[in-house]
């Protein structure tokens, strides 16, 4: 295996997986491990919510211009389109926020966002507003078609690289690389390499640590799970993890899709941008693809989401199957 994507500036040390120690429950690591998990889950359920529910009294109010500011703000930075529909939402959302801060108003806590000397509260309300829902081999065409048609024309070069942009808790990357692992023509001789993004540090760190609720594997096939996963034990059995083998494949990074450009080199052979495209508009939507095709190699694959299309918003790919297009030769 090679040591990363040519070009690509990897995060700080990812976990070295093969450092890691016996996953059972005596692990010294495993309770902050546990907690943390828990933690994570409850933020994430609480961000995994649809946009369109309404739910939660609402205590401080958001006023029309407060949350117009907002509105421009989050467009902004990660395109978002906060309609009016969404703004019950985005305000019960921020409620908890803004009691952790011990604000006062919505206008104290947008001069916080774009007062601070860094990031870091920006981020935070970001990771709060975005919606994080996603299962492990999602839509399993994709990667079907991964390992039938994308794999058979990389046998050459034994080299993959596959970006998933978009990439939540970690299951999109991971499915990518537990596809690459059991496809018949991976063996140790390819290189193979999966960066995953996200613009939320939060879901980022939970990706990076490759735990989940037992629960999440349950739709999948017995022997895959016991391919890829650790299961746990003791006080852990409702939680397993991610093999190291397929942990050391996958390169976790911040990117934001707004961003002019993504810290990326050498051209990829497959991007997975799927359901992050349907939070954007059009113009938008537009831009992002633009982008992106800059980082696929020509007749690089493009996977989108069930719900999102590429009609008349970029015809530098052509469809190749429901979802599933190819960047002009
Ligand atoms: C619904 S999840 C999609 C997860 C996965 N791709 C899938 O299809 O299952 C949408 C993800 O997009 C991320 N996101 C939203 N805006 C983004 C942006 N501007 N740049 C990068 N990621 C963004 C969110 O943080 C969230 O994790």
């Amino acid at each position: 295996m090679g040591c990363g994507i040519p070009g690509v500036s990897l995060l700080p040390p990812m976990q070295d997986a093969t450092a890691v120690k016996p996953w059972d429950s005596r692990s010294p690591n495993a309770p902050v491990t546990v907690r943390g998990i828990i933690r994570g889950r409850a933020l994430e359920e609480q961000a995994g919510l649809d946009m369109n529910m309404t739910m939660i009294e609402q205590e401080l109010p958001l006023n029309d211009d407060v949350f117009e500011r907002f509105r421009v703000l989050v467009y902004r930075e990660c395109g978002i389109n906060l309609t009016d529909q969404k703004r019950t939402l985005f305000s019960c959302r921020l409620q908890q926020r803004l009691k952790q801060l011990g604000l006062k108003s919505f206008q104290d806590y947008y001069d916080l966002v774009v007062g601070g000397s860094d990031d870091a509260e920006l981020t935070n309300m970001l990771d709060y507003i975005s919606t994080n829902q996603t299962e492990f081999f999602r839509e399993p065409h994709h990667f079907t078609f991964l390992r039938e048609r994308v794999l058979p024309e990389l046998t050459i070069d034994k080299t993959v690289r596959i970006w998933s942009t978009a990439c939540s808790s970690g299951e999109e990357p991971y499915s990518i690389a537990m596809t690459l692992s059991d496809s018949i023509a991976f063996s140790s001789t390819w290189n193979c390499r999966v960066l995953a993004s996200d613009i939320s540090t939060r879901m980022l760190a939970k990706a990076a640590a490759g735990q989940y609720s037992h629960a999440r594997t349950n739709s999948l096939p017995p022997d895959l799970v016991r391919r890829h996963f650790l299961l746990g034990r003791g006080n852990q059995t409702d939680l397993v993890k991610v093999k190291p083998h397929i942990v050391n494949m996958v390169v976790f990074r911040r990117i934001n899709l707004m961003d002019d450009r993504y810290p990326i080199k050498s051209l990829l052979d497959a991007i997975f941008c799927r359901n992050v495209m349907i939070y954007f508009d059009r113009e938008t939507q537009a831009a992002v693809l633009a982008r992106l095709s800059r980082y696929l190699k020509p007749g690089g694959y493009l996977f989108i989401g069930h719900a999102e299309t590429m009609l008349g918003i970029s015809d530098s790919f052509h469809y190749v199957a429901p979802t599933i297009y190819r960047k002009h030769d």
